[in-house]
């Protein structure tokens, strides 16, 4: 099930997880959805509007840190030779992550000014990036600390994280490497390594020493090629593109020692289903959240929606009418729904896919957008999945298809045909089809009646199968295993 270790690469080395060992049982999320808050941040009630503009005025204050300088091959030498794993108690490990997650939501208005001034996140995202953060650093916490003894950390990790997520999933790696006691070598995307170095000052503040946590940034081919292929890492934590991770399996397998992990989380080709039972307004919320939040570039984000033909038509109405509600603009407003995307380099080729759509009379939708690093939210009629080719569209783009009645068996099969498996959606008021529907399609994570975005730690363990990573599920019971030596035994129901 593990398609991201391909043929080239001697099994042993990265063969060591096959998926369906590590999915766990927590595969279907229904809405609306009601959280414990057994780990979560304090937050910021988003439903608030005076909360929302005090926190936009702060930011405003704030001063976004300075530049960050790029590791060269001789500073990720040195970081190499000067790592070590973290020598300290559980307890000790455990009290640090949490200190550094109180840490983190002191600095919540410095931390949100680079998020929105490097990552171009809107206020919101900004908010769920520090929310999931903290709550990966105390739910890893607690796993560490509950893990049966005996265990033990394998070394040194090499954490490589996105741009997507640059706090979010940064801290996620880093902080489940350190709670079992690795060193880590933390490489942030080349976009966003000012978050990353504030994450890191704030964590060693928090007392983890500096030689156990490095940040070496810097360009893929450069510091990811060293960090990869280097027999002093003992184990690999990497979310990106599906086309990097087989790389990175094939560079690890070419300079480490067989059995190091490749934890990989990739890319999606995500779907979602509405039947003609579904409530529209519902859906059409979910569809515009899950499709267009966050710039579409989520690697859960909605792609490719299928419609029942008999309520296609309104309810295509309905979802135009709902675009034209969002606002595409300025990340630091408040009023802000869509803001840039990551770069303009993305910018040009979302757009020259949109442009291709358009010329074959294929474009739905599409909303105007400001100069610059910004797409404007767009609709794109297909007739199935099968249409995309295979490729991730990392930007607010969304392909609409439609469906008869008695095709719903096809249609997951063509979806699971494309050989991603992240996340799926479900709109329908049948029980029975919510049962079929999520048995038969090949997703880490199902949504029935609500957004297919945003895994909260701790109840939604996030990952997929197939092209879309390796397993474990991040923020899951399963999670801390392969970071650490010993048996692997069932967490505590
Ligand atoms: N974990 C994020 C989500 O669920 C994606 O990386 O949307």
């Amino acid at each position: 099930v593990n398609q991201i270790v391909d043929e080239s690469v001697p099994p042993e080395v990265v063969a060591g997880c096959p998926f369906e060992a590590w999915s766990g049982p927590a595969k279907i999320a229904r809405g609306p959805q009601v959280f414990s808050g057994r780990v979560n941040s304090r937050g910021f009630d988003l439903s608030d509007v005076s909360e929302l503009a005090r926190i936009g005025a702060a930011v405003a204050e704030a001063e976004p840190r300075g530049p960050v300088a790029d590791a060269g091959a001789e500073v990720v030498e040195a970081a190499l030779a000067a790592a070590q794993p973290w020598d300290a108690p559980v307890a000790e490990r455990a009290e640090v992550l949490r200190r550094a997650s109180d840490f983190y939501e002191r600095e919540w208005g410095a931390l949100f000014a680079v998020l929105i001034a490097e990552a171009g996140k809107t206020l919101p995202d900004a908010v769920g990036e520090l929310r999931e953060a903290v709550d990966f650093l105390r739910y890893y916490a607690g796993e560490a600390e509950a893990a049966p003894a005996p265990s033990q950390a394998r070394g040194v990790f090499a954490c490589i994280s996105p741009w997507n997520f640059p706090l979010a999933i940064f801290t996620g790696q880093v902080a489940a490497a350190l709670a079992c006691g690795n060193g880590v070598l933390a490489k942030p995307a080349e976009q966003t390594p000012r978050i990353a170095a504030a994450a890191v000052a704030l964590l060693h503040e928090a007392g983890v020493p500096a030689e156990v946590l490095q940040l070496v940034p810097g360009e893929g081919a450069v510091v990811g090629a060293a960090i990869t292929s280097d027999a002093r890492v003992s184990g690999v934590a990497f979310t990106g593109s599906t086309a990097t991770a087989k790389a990175i399996a094939r560079a690890m397998a070419g300079g480490m020692a067989p059995g190091t992990p490749l934890i990989a989380e990739t890319g999606g080709l995500n779907a979602m289903i509405v039947d003609s039972t579904a409530l529209p307004q519902q859906a059409v919320r979910d569809v515009v959240a899950s499709a267009f939040q966050s710039a579409g570039q989520r690697c859960s984000a909605l792609r490719c929606l299928y419609v029942q033909e008999d309520v296609a038509a309104g309810f295509t109405l309905m979802l135009k009418g709902a675009m034209d509600e969002l606002s595409v603009g300025d990340p630091g407003l408040l009023e802000t729904d869509v803001g840039p995307v990551i770069d303009a380099q993305a910018a040009s080729e979302i757009r020259a896919y949109v442009e291709a759509a358009r010329a074959e009379g294929r474009l739905v939708k599409q909303l105007d957008a400001p100069e610059g690093c910004f797409v404007g939210p767009a609709l794109i009629s297909v007739n199935g999945i099968a249409d995309l080719g295979g490729r991730e569209v990392f930007g607010p783009v969304l392909h609409v298809a439609t469906f008869k009645a008695g095709q719903i068996g096809q249609v997951v099969r063509d979806i699971n045909a494309t050989g991603y498996g992240l996340t799926f959606g479900l709109h329908t008021r049948i029980d029975t089809r919510v049962q079929e529907v999520s048995d038969a399609v090949a997703a880490g994570n199902v949504y029935v009646n609500r957004n297919q975005i945003g895994a909260i730690v701790g109840s939604q363990p996030f990952g997929g199968e197939g092209l879309s990573g390796t397993g474990p599920k991040a923020g899951g019971p399963h999670y801390l295993q392969r970071f650490r030596l010993g048996p692997v035994v069932a967490p505590a129901a």
